[in-house]
């Protein structure tokens, strides 16, 4: 097999594309022949050591993948050789093969491209639990999404308006916002050229956003929770502009407004039954068209450095997949 090996975790160039011996899987285990590698963002915080998860070195990056099972390790009864399934096990995708934990294998639904499924745990299941677990969305409701043209941004567009809410997505760039219109939004800001606070008065008729979807953080955090409606729900989802914001609290007071944490992956590990149950509804959605991963491009798996590069110009939409 063959796989970007991580050896001293100082940055994307450090990477080596290397032979390596093809492992056999152990107990609970799958050898999963890896077809295609979405790009997550700790994928690039995990190369330079920045990530809260450090794997023991040497180690194949690459979070979120799908694939074909080629060999299944003792005591593993769910799947066989010939499946093909999507996995988020935190390492191992940028490669040929990998070994995952059996337990973390989803089958591929009837009709789901590897590329689809290697772009679709870490971004919808992250997006439903914000909205519809941590904000309770209804249907009516007005949810603002930043950063909306993005991974986690385009797979809440596609949730919200599957749960019957308005959607207004606020992005950097015009395309950026066609394209968050294309996936259904029911109106756009450019919050490069407009202003974030103007723009949402005159959308809500100075109401104000029931959900604000917050995966961007800096200096919009402030001015979209001043626009929250009156018993709003501010999902803190991420931080991609760089830094984190401070809130003065007296805002969640005079707007009787809540500050709502998401955290997918602890969710995912404390509360797994509660979890799988949102996967086979995402699920069934995709089955039903209802969403369907935003995949920006596909590049071949030797190009990976190339991806870390275009990833970090801010000009992606959606997802970018690498593929074998
Ligand atoms: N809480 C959770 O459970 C959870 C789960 C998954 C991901 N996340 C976090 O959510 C955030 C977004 O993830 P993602 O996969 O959607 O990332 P992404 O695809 O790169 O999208 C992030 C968006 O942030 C905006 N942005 C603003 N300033 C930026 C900058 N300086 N560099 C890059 N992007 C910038 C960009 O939109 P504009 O250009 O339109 O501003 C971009 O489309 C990350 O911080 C990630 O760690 C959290």
């Amino acid at each position: 097999m063959q796989a970007w090996l991580c050896e001293n975790p100082i940055g994307v160039d450090a990477l080596t594309w290397k032979e390596l011996p093809t492992p056999v899987p152990q107990a609970g285990q799958v050898l999963i022949n890896i077809k295609a590698a979405s790009l997550n963002f700790p994928d690039l915080l995990i190369v330079q050591n920045k990530y809260q998860m450090k794997p023991t070195l040497p180690f194949v990056p690459g979070s979120e993948y799908a694939g074909v099972i080629e060999a299944v390790g003792e005591g593993v009864t769910h799947l066989k050789p010939g499946q093909s399934v999507a996995c988020l096990s935190g390492t191992g995708g940028f490669g040929t093969h990998t070994l995952a934990p059996a337990a973390l294998c989803l089958p591929l639904p009837a009709g789901c491209s590897h590329e689809d499924g290697a772009a679709f745990i870490m971004t919808y299941a992250t997006s439903h639990h914000a909205l519809m677990d941590r904000a309770q969305l209804k249907p009516g409701e007005t949810v603002l999404v930043l950063g909306a043209a993005g991974g986690v941004g385009t797979a809440a567009i596609q949730i919200a308006k599957a749960a019957g809410a308005r959607v207004i997505a606020a992005a950097s760039t015009d395309e950026k916002c066609a394209l968050c219109m294309r996936l259904g939004a029911d109106a756009s800001i450019n919050y490069t050229r407009q202003s974030l606070r103007d723009e949402i008065k005159k959308l809500t008729d100075a109401k104000g956003p029931d959900v604000v979807y917050d995966p961007v953080g800096g200096d919009f955090t402030e001015q979209a929770f001043r626009s929250i409606a009156w018993r709003g729900r501010y999902l803190v989802v991420g931080f991609a502009s760089g830094p984190i914001p401070s809130l003065p609290l007296n805002l969640p007071l005079l707007k009787g407004a809540s500050i709502v944490g998401v955290f997918w992956g602890d969710f995912a590990k404390r509360e797994p039954a509660a979890n799988a149950a949102m996967m086979r509804e995402l699920a069934a959605w995709y089955g039903q068209g209802k969403i369907k991963p935003v995949i920006d491009r596909c590049m071949p798996m030797a190009e990976l450095k190339a991806a870390y590069a275009h990833m970090g110009s801010r000009s992606v939409m959606g997802k970018l997949v690498m593929v074998n």
